[in-house]
């Protein structure tokens, strides 16, 4: 007890893990701390040193894998990077008799790659089938459990917080408004995506001196849970009166889980809706399905910015979970 007490003492924003924007202790303080690291990010090239981060990747990805991986070079260490397809198949069902197609079980899994990892990074979407199994995060949290080395969440099946903390840093550069008003819309999609990006922006939005409002059509409430008090409006004109900054994501339903309901494609975000406000996408996005070519190509957008903020995103959280290890490996005064 005093041990941790006299740590916690030494920085209040160290961090054991980032699985989930609760990770973080103070948001604020964290955005400040990354908008300061983007002025000079090679000040802290020591740190690092001699640190392996593992990325793992159950799923494809073009900006977290590359920001990642420059983030962690940054603060000076090493990178290995996986991905893990089909012919690679792990078992996570405890008990399980593993006489299919699954040929390694976690528990033999995590332990070895955490032999060569200081931290592990992974990417797991959600099947979007089993709403039990996605809710429980079972396979990063299986990598929490079994490797005993801090984990970064590179977009599990519920969330995907280091996209939310880059658009929180996005927002913080673009706003010198008291209270920004901030919205939330669904767009529609041809395939059936994940509720995580949504989630995470909500929940960070949540902790921010915001006015922030959800728009979607019936049928697309994200989980109550992570949703909480914040001002739903389904009426998406209404909803994005005097928005400074309009975030536009498709998510699946979450109630009628993972399915699509059709929809016509009135949500589509225009110029003409936007009127001037800021627009933010986590991309990849789809042009004229999801908004238009106008407001993409328009100076309001800012998805580039977005996207390079989770350079620095990432870079912080690495460098709170480095510093947890560097405090955790000293010996503590007598
Ligand atoms: N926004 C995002 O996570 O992009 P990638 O899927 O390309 O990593």
């Amino acid at each position: 007890m005093v041990a941790e007490q006299s740590r916690s003492y030494v920085n209040q924003n160290i961090m054991k893990k980032y699985t989930d924007i609760n990770d973080i202790k103070d948001i604020p303080k964290t955005i400040q701390e990354a908008i300061n690291l983007k002025k000079t990010p090679f000040k802290y090239k020591n740190l690092g040193a001699n640190k392996t981060l593992v990325m793992l990747f159950f799923n494809a990805s073009l900006r977290t894998r590359l920001s990642t991986e420059k983030a962690a070079k940054n603060l000076g260490m090493d990178v290995i990077c996986l991905q893990i397809n089909d012919s690679w198949n792990l078992e996570f069902e405890d008990g399980s008799i593993m006489n299919l197609n699954t040929s390694e079980h976690i528990k033999e899994a995590a332990k070895v790659i955490a032999q060569y990892a200081d931290i592990i990074a992974v990417r797991a979407f959600p099947t979007l089938v089993d709403k039990e199994k996605d809710n429980a995060e079972l396979i990063i949290n299986s990598f929490v459990t079994y490797s005993k080395v801090p984990v970064l969440n590179l977009e599990s099946s519920t969330a995907h917080p280091l996209q939310a903390l880059a658009d929180a840093i996005t927002i913080n550069e673009f706003s010198d408004l008291k209270k920004p008003k901030v919205v939330l819309s669904w767009a529609p999609h041809p395939k059936a995506l994940p509720q995580s990006v949504a989630n995470s922006f909500v929940t960070i939005m949540q902790q921010l001196p915001l006015d922030f409002t959800i728009t979607h059509p019936k049928g697309y409430e994200l989980n109550a849970d992570i949703t909480k008090n914040t001002t739903v409006n389904y009426n998406q004109e209404e909803a994005l009166k005097d928005a400074d900054f309009v975030y536009v994501k498709n998510w699946s339903s979450y109630e009628d889980y993972g399915k699509i309901i059709p929809q016509d494609t009135d949500w589509m975000l225009t110029e003409n809706k936007l009127k001037g406000a800021k627009f933010m996408h986590c991309l990849p996005v789809r042009r004229n399905v999801v908004v238009e070519d106008a407001v993409l190509d328009s100076d309001n957008s800012l998805v580039i910015n977005q996207a390079n903020n989770r350079t620095y995103a990432t870079q912080i959280v690495l460098k709170h979970i480095l510093e947890e290890i560097k405090t955790e490996s000293k010996p503590l005064p007598i």
